[in-house]
């Protein structure tokens, strides 16, 4: 660890980056061949590869899986998920093979409203600013209309457009708040470009009231939000209890049906569980968006956000019982898109698009949230059953073996005597140990 603080660092070739990097890591007498090992070898696709970011020296890869079968509207579709964590791709698998071979999941509501905000001060007379909203208005949306033609042409564009009292966050403070349809881009972009121009506008609208010794009107930012409540989908699935005999791992399903409930009641209301059942979910739905180039940090900040809506963080999904019908069902807000961004920049992002058949962003919508389902149906099962550690041992296993560089027959022979017994490194090292010596 050099202890300096490095200048023009960005100015450096990717190369000499890739050397001064290397100088770091002193364990590692391979680093730089490390890094270029993990380069693409095409010399366009992965200079636009390296282009997305900045100070690039090398890409960090991330295992890419499907799941396949998963059942929306009674369309399959096999699911790509880009995720490091074992056990995720394999549960949302076998859950979205159950719930397929049920009729599969059903997207019940989906709305696509994104917001973006202007914050700005007026420090003249409140009611003059009021008086003069109508007109404001007006001049913003007729600026706005050269930005959002090709947006209207694809069948979005600015829904509406308010200015709200925002003095209850701080004194003078007034909110702009347009909301915008942007069909099957994520918009980000597209808001950011029109709050920007609103900003811009605002100045000039008042370019007369602000006197020199101060301005009456001062805008703080201009910033799309990526809490997203009207940009949400809800999908379901349920099957009659019966069904559950074959993942019930010998409990009487009406036992295994009782204990589902139960925990996703907990979690509804006990956000230490709340979190984590969450967390479950977005497993599954960080993993598609992933894999289709979609912003999940967005989806995160929104989901958690969206999840503590009432005052009190709670699941995002919950299960219900009628008769013998037990359905389980999840609201989510997803901004996605399924053109612009890096969707159709990043070539494994493109074809996971294409795997999904090209669909819209309300169908990736749908998709997303079944998978976000489907993992968070297994975790529960599982959790309410065998545990969790069961199915992961196997694949924690599978790990240390493979860091381990343990052969086949020596592998297989691992697997069988792990079948029953606690999986830990020193305990594999040891077993291979004695069986070598
Ligand atoms: C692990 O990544 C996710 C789980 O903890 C989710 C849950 O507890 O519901 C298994």
């Amino acid at each position: 660890m050099h202890n300096e603080i490095i200048h023009g660092f960005s100015k450096l070739t990717e190369e000499e980056k890739r050397n001064f990097i290397a100088l770091l890591c002193k364990e590692s007498s391979h680093a730089e061949e490390t890094f270029e090992s993990f380069l693409m070898e095409d010399e366009t696709e992965r200079s636009h590869f390296l282009d997305l970011s900045e100070n690039t020296i090398s890409s960090f890869h991330t295992p890419y899986g499907i799941a396949p079968n998963v059942m929306v509207d009674g369309k399959v579709y096999h699911v790509p998920m880009a995720i490091e964590e074992s056990s995720v791709v394999a549960a949302a698998s076998h859950s979205a093979r159950f719930w397929a071979e049920r009729g599969g999941f059903h997207v019940k509501n989906v709305s696509t409203v994104k917001l973006g905000h202007v914050y700005f001060r007026w420090f003249g007379d409140p009611v003059y600013i009021w008086e003069r909203w109508h007109v404001l208005k007006l001049f913003l949306l007729e600026r706005l209309k050269k930005l959002t033609t090709n947006m209207v042409h694809r069948g979005g564009g600015i829904l509406s457009l308010e200015m709200l009292d925002a003095k209850d966050t701080a004194d003078k403070l007034y909110k702009l708040e347009l909301k915008v349809e942007t069909i099957n881009s994520m918009g980000a972009n597209f808001i950011n470009t029109c709050l920007e121009d609103m900003a811009e506008a605002l100045d000039l609208f008042f370019a007369v009231d602000n006197d020199p010794e101060g301005k009456k009107c001062q805008v703080a930012m201009a910033i799309l939000s990526n809490y997203t409540p009207q940009c949400t989908v809800t999908v379901e699935a349920s099957c009659k209890i019966e069904h559950f005999i074959p993942i019930a791992e010998r409990l009487p399903v009406t036992m295994f049906a009782d204990k589902m409930q139960l925990a996703y009641q907990i979690a509804q209301n006990d956000p230490s569980r709340a979190v984590t059942h969450n967390k479950g979910i977005m497993n599954g739905v960080d993993a598609v968006l992933m894999a289709t180039g979609n912003d999940y940090r967005a989806a995160e900040a929104a989901a958690h956000a969206f999840a503590a809506r009432d005052g009190r963080y709670r699941a995002l999904s919950w299960c219900t019982m009628e008769e013998d019908i037990l359905t389980i069902g999840i609201t989510i807000p997803l901004a996605v898109g399924t053109v612009g961004g890096i969707t159709n920049l990043h070539p494994l992002a493109r074809l996971s698009l294409e795997i999904l058949g090209n669909p819209t962003a309300r169908e990736l919508m749908g998709i997303v949230a079944s998978v976000g389902l489907a993992s968070n149906f297994a975790a529960i099962r599982s959790l309410v059953t065998t545990g969790i550690q069961k199915g992961h041992m196997r694949l924690h296993l599978s790990n240390i073996l493979n860091m381990l560089n343990v052969d086949s027959i020596m592998r297989e022979q691992a697997e069988s005597y792990f079948v029953n017994r606690k999986v830990s490194f020193n305990a594999v090292k040891h077993f291979l140990h004695e069986k070598s010596s």
